[in-house]
């Protein structure tokens, strides 16, 4: 170690020396590599800010990383301090086989080592597509290094004959028309051109939009920071800024575990309710709590739900796109909606408390993106957490998105067995399936796809589609999009492959969903269910293996939706809190 005891913590170049038996030869030895990049002894006796980058080719939500980068640095050295970037792994939703949720734990150890092994003092994270954020949290969470969240930003949205558009509801919007035969091939390649007119994140409020106000709600990022578009002066703005903050935060010692508290992440949840925010969120700050050794409690955060409006006129849940939301004050016009439910003394980046923060933020001005508390989108959260026999510990479901006359609804089970089912029977002219049935995928879980893919939203069938069918129940252990709707249960926990009692349901089996009560039953007799298990092939089913590398791993250890399908060896050794902790 670079320290000893006694003596004050090492900063800059002195942290983590790589061992070679002598503190001064590693020093001496390090100074000696990186002056062959041409730094004088003065810049490297500042304090050091890494910044991870993130920019890839294969990822075009971070397009923008290397203006953003160089706003950083700027920002680091007007501060005082010597930026130093280095890179990690980028996930992009669409560029990450099997699903860029199997390959989150992946950047989360990636990075976490990466902020242990490398000398910096304060790091920015920059992230922005969906799993790239919950990784780099989840990462700071565990090295517990001076932190601070830079996001890409959110796309632009295109036209496509008059009409807006914007990834990704409109994506699935249109391509759903496409399957129901309303518009033909040459249109849906037309949007396919309109959809994505810009470098950034998503254009709704999908997962990184989600995960970047859950940020700037746990007061790990830049107050303003969550909203401002990637091709815009704001975001370089808050790039640089953002550079600057990371010295301040060295200085002040300002680590991840003052900021992640249990009412910082009741903060988060009371966003992500309000903002009608993506059903992953929920997963991703399960996962971050858990690396604190904080334990999200979904009956409390059930009854968070219930008491927590929807205020943002956002897609999918509204009308509206990210730039709008920035253009009507950004976050700071939703938490002073939220005022009376907010833990306000939470701290922040900045060293001001989130309370101290609204009082500092531009006056509210009249605008149409987010409703007063008073007059809201959706009278309760965005989310429902439901139980029942077919989900003991838990699923849930995108309230705010789905269809108002399918939360109370008993129907015929259509059960498909995996994806694979699916793909091959889902569109057979031959499939019985009427808009009334309740359509069951199974196998979609953590372990059994592997990876959880975001396959919830299963297409409605051909035959279906034709006859204008535009919702229907659909059941999973898998997710969705963010960017998606519809009357979808997800996350039923635990999954089919693991022997819940998902797996054990068969076409023509009656399911009850019901919102209001908070419930998801499968009509079928404890003994005949009991039957059922004992007729599987093998009781419990054998866990499924993979024989070696990371899949391996992922398979031993990865955990359930409702522990946030983090490894079980990188949460904390022991759950110490509860959010929200005062229900
Ligand atoms: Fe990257 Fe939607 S695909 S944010």
């Amino acid at each position: 170690m670079s320290s000893t005891p006694g003596k004050p913590p090492a900063h800059g170049l002195r942290k983590g020396l790589t061992q070679y038996g002598d503190t001064e030869f590693s020093l001496f030895l390090r100074k000696a590599f990186i002056k062959g990049a041409g730094y004088t002894d003065d810049a490297l006796d500042r304090p050091i800010v890494g910044i991870a980058n993130t920019g890839s080719g294969y990822n075009p939500c971070h397009g923008n990383a290397k203006d953003l980068i160089e706003a950083v640095k700027r920002g680091v050295m007007l501060a005082g301090g010597l930026p130093v970037e280095f890179p990690t792994i980028s996930l992009h939703e669409s560029f990450a086989f099997p699903t860029s949720m199997y390959l989150r734990n992946l950047m989360a150890m990636d990075t976490e080592e990466m902020l242990r092994a490398l000398p910096m003092d304060a790091v920015v994270l920059l992230g922005g597509c969906d799993k790239t954020v919950p990784a780099q949290l989840m990462a700071a969470a565990s090295a517990n290094v001076p932190a601070i969240q830079l996001v890409t930003g959110s796309m632009l949205t295109g036209s496509h004959r008059g009409t807006r558009v914007g990834a990704c509801t409109d994506c699935r919007g249109y391509w759903a028309k496409f399957r129901g035969d309303q518009i033909d091939q040459e249109e849906i390649d037309a949007v396919n051109n309109a959809l994505v007119p810009s470098v950034g994140t998503c254009s709704v409020m999908g997962t990184a939009s989600t995960m970047a106000c859950v940020a700037e709600a746990l007061g790990i990022m830049l107050p303003g920071g969550a909203t401002a578009p990637a091709v815009t002066a704001d975001r370089i703005r808050v790039a640089e800024q953002s550079g600057q903050q990371a010295v301040a935060m060295a200085a002040a010692g300002i680590t991840p575990n003052k900021l992640l508290t249990p009412k910082a992440f009741e903060n988060a949840l009371r966003v992500l309710l309000a903002i009608g925010g993506s059903t992953n969120g929920i997963i991703h700050i399960t996962a971050m709590a858990g690396r604190m050794g904080i334990e999200i409690d979904q009956a409390a955060l059930d009854r968070m739900g219930r008491e927590t409006p929807v205020l943002v006129n956002l897609k999918p849940s509204g009308q509206h796109y990210m730039e709008d939301l920035h253009a009507a004050g950004g976050l700071a016009t939703v938490l002073r909606e939220l005022k009376p439910l907010l833990h306000l003394d939470a701290l922040t980046v900045t060293g001001r408390t989130l309370g101290e923060e609204l009082d500092l933020a531009p006056p509210p001005f009249a605008q149409e993106v987010v409703r007063p508390a008073s007059h809201p989108i959706y009278p309760e959260g965005g989310i429902a957490v439901l139980k029942g026999n077919l989900a003991p510990r838990g699923a849930i479901i995108k309230q705010s998105a789905a269809s108002p006359h399918l939360m109370e609804h008993t129907g015929r089970a259509v059960v498909f067995e995996n994806m694979e089912d699916l793909v091959s029977r889902l569109d057979d002219p031959k499939l019985e399936v009427k808009a009334e049935d309740i359509l069951v995928l199974k196998n979609i879980g953590p372990i059994g796809a592997p990876g959880m893919p975001e396959a919830g939203m299963l297409p409605i069938p051909k035959k279906l589609a034709r006859q204008g069918v535009k919702d229907m129940v659909r059941i999973s252990d898998g997710r969705m999009s963010g960017t998606a709707s519809g009357t979808i249960v997800l996350h039923v926990t635990p999954e089919a492959a693991l022997g819940g009692p998902l797996s054990l349901v068969q076409t023509g089996d009656q399911i009850v969903l019901s919102v209001s009560r908070r419930e998801l039953r499968l009509e079928v007799s404890d003994a005949e269910l009991a039957r059922r298990a004992a007729q599987r092939p093998a009781a419990p089913l054998p866990p499924p293996e993979a024989q070696r590398g990371y899949r391996q791993l992922f398979m031993q250890h990865v955990t359930q939706a409702d522990e946030g399908c983090d490894f079980d060896f990188l949460r904390a050794t022991a759950m110490t809190a509860t959010c929200p902790s005062n229900q």
